[in-house]
């Protein structure tokens, strides 16, 4: 298994290229189940889990096709993919797939829609917390769906097909939010998603579906209208930015100290983080190329923050958030509102001389003088990227083991921070 080896305490100066967004191109790559054209998605990351999505999306049919890079000056590439569900020859998605990835549970929505039925795997993905499914079943219900639950198994039918309905979220979730959007584009008649999610990635979604002929208003905010249509076409569409890896190099910057430029990076989709940040000591610039953040030698301040639902402060920065305020001048709150067991990096970060201390789902954070290299453990994608934020600020060498999870969820990393100077390898088994 490879391993992430850093010698910290080198400033970071230079640009990074954010790559398009993990978050959203998981459910674009599902939206081709909703059509027999092709989908093509331009700036797609070449992540493990963008990899796995083409597996499973392949045991159902689709041939997805890798169809070129797109470069920049500084070698950055997002690939260019073709997606064709011409014919679904399997609505199953089995439990060796689904379990390795929790985002593959969606694609119920749009083969229930498309193909009348769905047997899909109660899923699996980070172990943050216990991550239910029956906001999914209900939206589904809602739409006319009838759903059973077998052998781990979540069995959909509407065999005369799905009716648009008003669906209204008890609380915000992102991806039942995808799965009811991407369901309504081809039910008969109108639905109503009240409480939606807020987040970008689902207007990217309603966009893309947009372009394939969907009817779709109000993404982006807490009400969607979808009007149902008989079948969608094929479109081409590029995956937006990715906020978080954003939020994480803005952050890896402000801890090492130093200037970088996050190129692509889009600031109306990081406001609140990037707020926190200026709170905390950094200075952040809207630029032409995207973002710059800049902190010479200025002490780093103390926050008290919960996170939320877009637009507030993710919970997929949290961590990194946290590894930040370890050398803060004081005390800080950081409190997890959307998942529960989702401080499994704290005691990583504690190996490294963090001292944070845990009551329910605040952690308190006393920043300490200085960190200090030690061989940690990846726990879950935004984890263990935390953990290399605090290595890069660490004295001597940190190494970070089971990097399968970074592979999830962050391209290139070692080449990405390596550019701006870190001393970063990868370690390969
Ligand atoms: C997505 C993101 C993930 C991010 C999360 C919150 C992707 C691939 N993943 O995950 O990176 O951390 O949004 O911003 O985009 N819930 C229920 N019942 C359900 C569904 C959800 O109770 O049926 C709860 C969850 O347990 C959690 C909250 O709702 O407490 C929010 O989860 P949700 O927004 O659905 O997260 P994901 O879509 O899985």
């Amino acid at each position: 298994m490879d391993r992430i080896r850093i010698v910290g305490g080198t400033p970071l100066n230079g640009t990074i290229p954010i790559s398009g967004a993990k978050n959203a191109t998981l459910p674009l790559m599902i939206a081709s189940l909703l059509t027999d054209d092709t989908l093509v998605l331009d700036n797609v990351p070449n992540l493990a889990d963008v990899g796995l999505l083409k597996r499973i999306l392949g045991n159902h049919g689709v041939d997805c096709m890798v169809k070129g890079k797109r470069a920049s000056h500084n070698g950055h590439s997002g690939e260019t993919v073709e997606l064709s569900a011409r014919a679904i020859i399997d609505t199953t998605a089995p439990y060796e797939m689904v379990s390795k990835m929790r985002a593959s549970f969606w694609v119920v929505g749009p083969l229930i829609a498309r193909m009348g039925q769905a047997r899909v795997s109660l899923p699996g993905g980070c172990a943050i917390g216990t991550r239910p499914v029956d906001l999914f079943i209900d939206a589904l219900e809602s739409l006319g769906a009838d759903i059973d639950i077998d052998g781990g198994y979540v069995v959909a039918r509407a065999p005369n097909g799905l009716k648009g309905a008003r669906i209204s979220f008890p609380k915000v979730t992102v991806g039942a939010t995808h799965v009811a959007m991407m369901a309504a584009t081809l039910a008969q008649g109108e639905s109503v998603i009240e409480n939606a999610a807020r987040e970008p990635e689902v207007a990217d979604l309603a966009a893309c579906l947009t372009k394939m002929g969907a009817r779709i208003s109000g993404a982006g905010t807490a009400t969607i209208r979808i009007e149902g249509v008989p079948s969608l076409s094929g479109a081409r569409h590029t995956v937006m930015p990715d906020r978080i890896e954003t939020g994480t190099y803005a952050f890896a910057a402000a801890m090492t100290g130093g200037e970088v430029t996050l190129e692509g990076a889009t600031p109306d989709i990081v406001k609140r983080p990037m707020e926190v940040l200026t709170e905390i000591g950094a200075e952040v610039t809207p630029t032409n190329e995207g973002i710059r953040i800049k902190r010479n030698g200025a002490g780093l301040k103390p926050i008290d923050i919960s996170t939320e639902p877009f637009p507030g402060f993710p919970t997929d920065l949290q961590a990194q958030l946290m590894a930040l305020v370890c050398r803060a001048d004081g005390e800080s709150h950081i409190r997890e509102t959307i998942f529960e067991n989702r401080f499994m990096h704290v005691q990583e970060l504690a190996r490294l001389g963090a001292d944070i201390q845990l009551d329910g789902q605040v952690a308190k954070v006393t920043g300490v003088e200085r960190l200090t290299g030690a061989e940690v453990m990846a726990t879950d994608l935004r984890a263990s990227v935390s953990l290399v934020i605090a290595g890069l600020a660490a004295e001597g060498e940190t190494v970070i083991n089971r990097v399968y999870h970074l592979d999830r969820g962050f391209e290139r990393i070692e080449q990405k921070l390596g550019g701006c100077g870190a001393t970063i390898e990868r370690l390969s088994a």
